[in-house]
Order: structure tokens, then sequence, then C-alpha cells
């Protein structure tokens, strides 16, 4: 368009702003849902001398109640003193703006104003009025206060959570510290057999306590962080340096209730296998996660002398049952081709997953 045009366009709409009738611009802006005012900077005290519809609707007020009013009428105790001063600088060096700002209803209630204002010179720089428009953002407001309080709770769940794991793993140290006692006291050696089974299972449980605590991203814990810390503790202690430990290990995280089962029933097949399958030679143990569809399978397979000693009846046997039935989950124990024995827990993901 030639500047011609431009001119006598820009009068068109200045004029129809004015008057705040006829033109389409000034239809628009009187049929926007968004809330609208202009002010005359040339009156005292930079007054409204035009507000839509839409404003009125979001103030409450009537036209003739806002008219020849400076907009500092909608603020109230609770509006941010700093946003206010901000605006009175942008006002004064004739700067457009955009500020949020609790604002008040003229029923007194209140809403997030994301106000943006802006100067209207003429082709001379020559100050015409101010033209602002102001946009409600309360439900954004109230959203990220519900996301606050949430992430307030969740921290509080964490702390607490960090707390009880905490002296949990205080408790267990002490009962470990009293049965190593117990034992060292203890001539018979079943006795210290079993006690050391005990404090076997105890160390597996504690296994638990030195994962990192749970984050809102990351609910649960790593299984195979779990998993492979067990079978690392296990094959050390035994001192057996001819097994070799390979793990493969799918990630996976598991609800704490879940957690405590599965630490244990590890504890006990991995140091069933360290114990009766290798007994006079070298061997391989190989502790696997695999997630197929529905399903998590926990496997562990030695290539040691054919089906471990802990047959059907034997405490941890029963120990292994009660726990994967616990966690809705189902124990296989097979030969393993050519040699060894296979122990596989199969799990359904949807009830142990976190
Ligand atoms: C065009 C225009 C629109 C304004 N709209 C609002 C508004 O919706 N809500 C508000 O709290 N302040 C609004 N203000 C700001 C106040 O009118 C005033 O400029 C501000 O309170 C700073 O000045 P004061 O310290 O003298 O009060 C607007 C100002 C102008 C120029």
């Amino acid at each position: 368009m030639e500047s011609g045009g431009d001119w006598q366009l820009t009068e068109r709409v200045r004029a129809s702003i004015r008057s705040g009738t006829g033109d389409l611009f000034a239809g628009a802006v009187r049929a926007t849902r968004m809330a609208m005012i202009i002010t005359d900077p040339h009156r005292l005290d930079n007054p409204i001398i035009y507000a839509n519809d839409a404003f009125l609707r979001l103030t409450g007020y009537t036209r003739l109640e806002v008219t020849g009013r400076n907009c500092r009428f909608l603020q109230g105790p609770g509006t941010d003193l700093d946003a206010v001063a901000r605006i009175r600088a942008a006002v004064d060096a004739e700067r457009d703006v955009n500020e949020e700002l609790l604002n008040y209803r003229k029923d007194g209630s209140t809403f997030h104003n994301a106000l943006y204002l802006s100067p209207v010179h003429d082709e001379d720089g020559t100050l015409l009025f101010y033209f602002a428009s102001q946009f409600d953002v309360s439900e954004r407001h109230a959203l990220a206060a519900e996301r606050d309080r949430t992430r307030a709770a969740f921290d509080a769940n964490a702390l607490l959570l960090r707390e009880i794991g905490h002296r949990a793993r205080n408790d267990l140290q002490m009962i470990s510290a009293m049965l190593t006692l117990q034992s060292g006291n203890s001539p018979d050696p079943a006795v210290r057999a079993a006690l050391g089974e005990a404090l076997g299972r105890i160390d597996a449980l504690s296994t638990l306590y030195r994962q990192p605590p749970p984050t809102e991203d990351n609910a649960g814990h790593d299984l195979a962080d779990l998993v492979g810390e067990i079978a690392e503790t296990l094959v050390e202690a035994s001192g057996r340096r001819d097994v070799a430990l390979v793990l493969d290990l799918a990630p996976l995280r598991v609800r704490p209730e879940a957690a405590g089962p599965l630490a244990l029933i590890v504890n006990e097949v991995v140091s069933n296998a360290i114990r009766h399958a290798f007994p006079s030679r070298a061997g391989r143990l190989t502790v696997r996660i695999t997630r197929d569809g529905a399903d998590v399978t926990v496997t562990v397979e030695d290539d040691g002398i054919g089906l471990s000693a802990a047959g059907d009846g034997s405490f941890e046997a029963t120990l292994i049952e009660v726990l994967s039935r616990q966690i809705g989950g189902a124990i296989r124990v097979r030969p393993r081709d050519p040699a060894g024995t296979a122990v596989e827990l199969r799990l359904p993901a949807d009830r142990i997953g976190a």
C-alpha cells in the first residue's frame, strides 16, 4: 500500500477508536472476548476513555463506573507493588510492558491479570493514547499452585521415606551385629551355619536401603541394580574366585512392596547355586532379567553338577515359593543342557513394575 493510503488508514483507525463507533477495527475491539481499554494520557491521571464489553464482564463494573478513572482501582492489598512500579516506569517512559498482577473485581473477588499495555504514537512520535489488553490467567495460576502443592507433598513423602529407610537400615545393622555376635559365641557349627544364612538374608534386604531414594520421575527400585549388587556380594562373600558371575540385566523399576521379596528370592537362589552347584570345580553363574511382553523373568543359571541340593520341602524352597506367590510369580527349576540348573522366576510386569 502507498504511504498516502497508510496515512488514511491510520487516521480512520484513530478516529474510530476515539469515537468508539463505526469502523471495522472498532467493531472488532468492541466484540472481541479479550478485555481491552484505551486511556488518555493528556487528561489528569491517565483515565480510561474506552472499555470494551469483555473488560466490563471481566471486572464486573459498568462502563459508567470505569470511564474517567485510572486503572489502579483494579488493584488491592494482594497486588504486587513491584509489578505496579514496573508498569508506572513503563508508562512514564512511554514504553510497552507485559505484567501479570493480581486484580480485584467490583464484588471483591480476585483474578490474575496478564496485562499488556502499549503507548500509541502518531507519525511524529507524539503520544496519542495508551492501549491495553487484560487476559484472565487465574486458571494457569491455580494449576501452577496445585503443581507446587503436589511437589511439596511428594518432597515431604520422599523425606519421610528416606528417614524410614535410614531407620530400617540402622535396625537391620543392629540385628546383623547381634546375630554375628551370637554366631561367634556358638560352638555348634550347625547353629553358626544357620545364623550365617539368616545374616545373608538380612544383608540382601539391606541392599534395598542402599539404593537411591525414589524421585518424582523415578519411583520404585532399580531391579537390575538390586539383583546385580546381591549376586556380586554373594559371590565375593563366598570367597570362590573360580566362580565367574555373568550379569545380563534388562532395566526395570519395581514397586517397593515387590523389591523386598525379589531381593530375598535372588539371595536364596544365588546362594544355593554357589553352595551346591560347584562343589569341587570352577563354574559360571549367569543372572538374567528379561522382559517379554507382559512378563518379567529373573533367571539364575549355573553350569554345575546338576539339580541343586535344595529340593522340595527344604526351608529355602518353601521360602522361595511363598515369596514368589506373594508377588504373583511362578518359580520353575529345570536342568540345563548340557550341564547345570536353571531357576526361572516368571512375574507379571504390571504387578511388580513401578
Ligand atoms: C492503558 C493502561 C491499562 C492499564 N490496565 C491496568 C489493569 O488492567 N490493571 C492494573 O492493575 N493496572 C493497570 N494499569 C496500570 C495503572 O493504571 C497505573 O499505571 C499503575 O498503577 C502505576 O501507576 P500508579 O503507581 O500511579 O498507580 C493500566 C495502565 C494503563 C496506562
